[in-house]
């Protein structure tokens, strides 16, 4: 009964000095409800008392261990309910979110979708072509003889002597002409690629928009009516833009349309049109006295830059987010 109570005071003392967390409350329950716990050892010594003694000692002893149970319990419970409390008190709910990053669709995508739902809007369908070409329907079906500069290792990527990244979208022209009878009017979006000097408006890839359009009577200023139509479309009336007669080997006679750079008080060029030569249209098989018709190529790039003032094309491509963001 002394050693009882002895143990008794002992768990006062210990359990009033307040573990200070649940590992502590473990090991003092260890200490004394464990196996080979203080109350266990008590319980080891009924051996020793007389069979009078047994019933009450047992009953003491039960009682002892009642009561330290229900004490750890309690102090074990304070402490996982004021530690909760302290994790509630940590949610600060008025603080904003964690918002996830929600990509975009890229600013040369939106253009080309702009300039493609222009273009259908007055009649023509959209086309594809092989980015991956021989050089006859790059080069030699377009008119551009073997030893021209067009062709020089400069500019254009070959993947063995006759076969070339296109080097723009005409090789487009020549296959859907070569498919398909007249009447035909296509524009021809794509990627294209060229192996010449970088700078702020030339990359070693980019992206075109072709046209083609060949009917029985075509005129240069159905030509220039059409562009004229994209052009307003894309910047607006008050935009300046000027025809330029220039030189292409696949159309006769040929311009080119610049764009008044607000950014830099220059002209830039955005495109390559003109009359598709005959020469052309007889190498698809079309009979040349019959049809006729216009064609332009257009760079994608180029005409976003103009459009929402981005000052050099190697930001198409660098995947920076604080570039992309801006026009989401
Ligand atoms: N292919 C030319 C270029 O890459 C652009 C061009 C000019 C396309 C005149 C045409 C055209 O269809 O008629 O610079």
């Amino acid at each position: 009964m002394e050693q009882l109570e002895s143990v008794r005071k002992q768990f006062l003392t210990d359990i009033e000095s307040f573990p200070e967390n649940p590992q502590d409350i473990e090991h003092l329950r260890s200490k004394y409800l464990g196996r080979k716990g203080l109350v266990a050892s008590l319980f080891a010594l009924m051996g020793k008392a007389t069979a009078e003694e047994r019933p009450a000692l047992g009953k003491e002893l039960n009682l002892l261990k009642q009561d330290l149970t229900v004490k750890f319990d309690e102090k074990e419970n304070i402490f996982s309910t004021s530690q909760q409390s302290a994790e509630d008190d940590s949610i600060d709910l008025s603080l904003p979110g964690k918002t996830p990053r929600i990509g975009s669709i890229h600013i040369l995508e939106q253009t080309l979708s702009e300039i493609k739902d222009i273009f259908k809007s007055i009649g023509f369908h959209v086309a594809y072509g092989p980015e991956v070409d021989d050089d006859y329907h790059n080069f030699s079906a377009l008119n551009i003889p073997e030893h021209h500069p067009a062709r020089d290792m400069q500019d254009t990527f070959f993947v063995d002597p006759t076969t070339v990244l296109r080097t723009h979208t005409s090789n487009v022209q020549i296959h859907l002409m070569e498919n398909e009878d007249p009447p035909i009017r296509y524009i021809v979006p794509g990627r294209v690629y060229r192996n010449e000097a970088i700078g702020y408006k030339s990359y070693c890839l980019f992206h075109q928009v072709e046209g083609i359009y060949i009917n029985e009577r075509v005129s240069f200023a159905e030509l220039k009516g059409c562009l004229e139509f994209f052009v307003k479309q894309m910047f607006g009336p008050n935009k300046k833009m000027r025809f330029r007669p220039s030189y292409f080997p696949f159309t006769e006679p040929s311009a080119e349309v610049d764009m008044w750079d607000d950014e830099r008080q220059q002209w830039m060029e955005i495109l390559g049109c003109g009359m598709v030569d005959p020469a052309v249209l007889e190498n698809v098989g079309y009979d040349s006295k019959k049809w006729h018709g216009y064609a332009f190529g257009m760079g994608v790039e180029r005409i976003a830059m103009l459009k929402y003032k981005i000052n050099d094309i190697r930001l198409f491509y660098n995947g920076d987010t604080r570039f992309l963001e801006q026009f989401s």
